[in-house]
């Protein structure tokens, strides 16, 4: 069988979440040129997301790594040094200081903000004169999501919009190797800047809490990096000098890269096309107003459905690894986790996967992953997501899409959202 070609501008995602169902739970696919294996089967994908013998430390694990990382535009997703590309004792090292700075002191008091930062957003696009469409995505599920992630780490106002910039052109899977470069050079000389800010200045936030794991070891469990740094001169740090910090140089930058991305990009997504399932399905939104079901049914419905993260790069195959069937993945193969497929296969959802229903019984997915890598910031995607949908619908009870709306998909093979979302407030 010919080995389907992943469209980069995310446009086909519905014929190849075909395709994939109709290939098997593990399929031979062409990522921008690399040869992968997708799995869009969530029994299948559950049970490798959590085997030890699949890692996502390309560096490790994936033997075209030096070949395949200057040319690819995804190479971001595999080459930076955090939580995200690491496996192992090494990954639990990194997660922990995130954690760490991730505590339930600091998330609570985000909770506490997230309401009142919604409110002003409602307050401003009320102010919209009556009849005029509003892109509610960015108006709304962008701005909310940023303005978030800007308090949690200590961003300074004047970066806040250059990295949504640049975020923006990591999610963008049709720009060329060359082009992505050039935006990760911009995107490192942002995090300089702001990591210089924070030396200079600390204050109460993740950023601050990260410098000082770097620069002084402080963390609480104390780090394991000797034995898990996985640098050869076994000093566990990036430039090699010997000291008790907690995480290097590179991956205190690429630890805010991530954090950074995944706090610009996601949750947009979510709230956005939650906001359109709602819309264009009126009789689940009455079953929310009428109180049969939460919102927190109608967050875990959307991420099933339109998964925010459509296909995850990438994981490898650390040894051959038998599926079920009888398909091997050889050593050093690359594995794609698709999740949008996954969250509306037949094998779990049966044969309306696809249809939008706050009141499925069957309502678990995989949006967040599983395993190690399950996402850190699902408790705050989660609350932003319910807040920002209640107090909207609250505010606006007549809320509708615009006319004309054309719903298009975000120009990424990642980023599963639309490129705008216009409504009438009243109407
Ligand atoms: C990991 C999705 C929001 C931080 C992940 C992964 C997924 C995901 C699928 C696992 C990647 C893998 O397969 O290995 C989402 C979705 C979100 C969301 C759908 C919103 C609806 C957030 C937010 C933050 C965040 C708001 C931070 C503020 C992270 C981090 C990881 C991660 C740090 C890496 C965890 C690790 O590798 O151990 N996310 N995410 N995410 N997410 Fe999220």
């Amino acid at each position: 069988m010919e080995r389907l070609v992943l469209d980069p501008t995310g446009r086909n995602r519905d014929a190849e979440t075909a395709e994939l169902f109709e290939r098997g739970p593990a399929t031979p696919i062409d990522l921008l040129g690399v040869r992968a294996w997708a799995v869009a089967d969530p029994e299948l994908l559950e049970e490798l997301l959590k085997d030890p013998r699949v890692s996502k430390d390309g560096l490790q694990h994936w033997p075209d790594f030096a070949e395949a990382v200057p040319t690819w535009p995804l190479a971001i997703w595999v080459a930076a040094r955090n939580m995200f590309t690491a496996h192992g004792a090494e990954h639990r090292r990194l997660r922990r200081l995130v954690g760490t700075a991730f505590s339930v002191r600091r998330i609570n008091a985000m909770t506490e903000q997230v309401e009142q930062l919604t409110g002003t957003l409602l307050d401003g696009l009320a102010a919209t004169p009556p009849g005029t469409p509003v892109d509610l995505r960015e108006h709304l599920a962008y701005r909310l999501p940023i303005q978030v992630i800007a308090r949690l780490l200590g961003l300074p106002d004047s970066l806040t919009d250059s990295f949504r910039t640049t975020v923006d052109r990591v999610f963008d899977t049709t720009r060329t190797a060359e082009e992505a470069v050039a935006n990760l050079t911009t995107f490192y000389g942002m995090l300089d800047e702001l990591i210089a800010t924070k030396r200079r200045e600390p204050a109460d936030d993740m950023t601050s809490l990260l410098i000082a794991a770097r620069d002084t070891g402080d963390e609480e469990d104390g780090a394991d990096g000797s034995d898990g740094s996985g640098k050869a001169d076994g000093s566990g740090k990036a430039d090699g000098t010997a000291g008790a910090s907690a995480l290097t140089e590179e991956e205190l930058r690429d630890t805010l890269l991530l954090v950074v991305s995944a706090g610009y990009e996601t949750t947009v997504n979510l709230i956005d096309n939650a906001i359109a399932a709602l819309l264009t399905h009126p009789e689940q939104l009455a079953l929310v107003r009428a109180g049969k079901v939460g919102w927190g049914d109608v967050v875990e419905e959307a991420l099933r459905r339109d998964a925010p993260v459509a296909h995850l790069p990438l994981r490898f195959a650390v040894e051959d690894i038998e599926l079920p069937g009888g398909v091997v993945l050889r050593k050093g193969d690359p594995i794609l986790a698709s999740y949008a497929a996954a969250g509306r296969h037949p094998v779990r959802y049966g044969e309306d996967g696809a249809v939008f229903d706050v009141t499925r019984p069957v309502k678990d997915h995989l949006a967040f992953g599983h395993g190690p890598h399950f996402c850190l910031g699902a408790p705050l995607a989660r609350l932003e997501g319910a807040t920002a949908l209640r107090m909207l619908f609250e505010r606006f009870p007549d809320l509708a899409l615009a006319p004309d709306a054309e719903l298009r998909p975000v120009e990424s093979l990642i980023s599963n959202g639309h490129r705008e979302l216009p409504v009438l407030l009243d109407g």
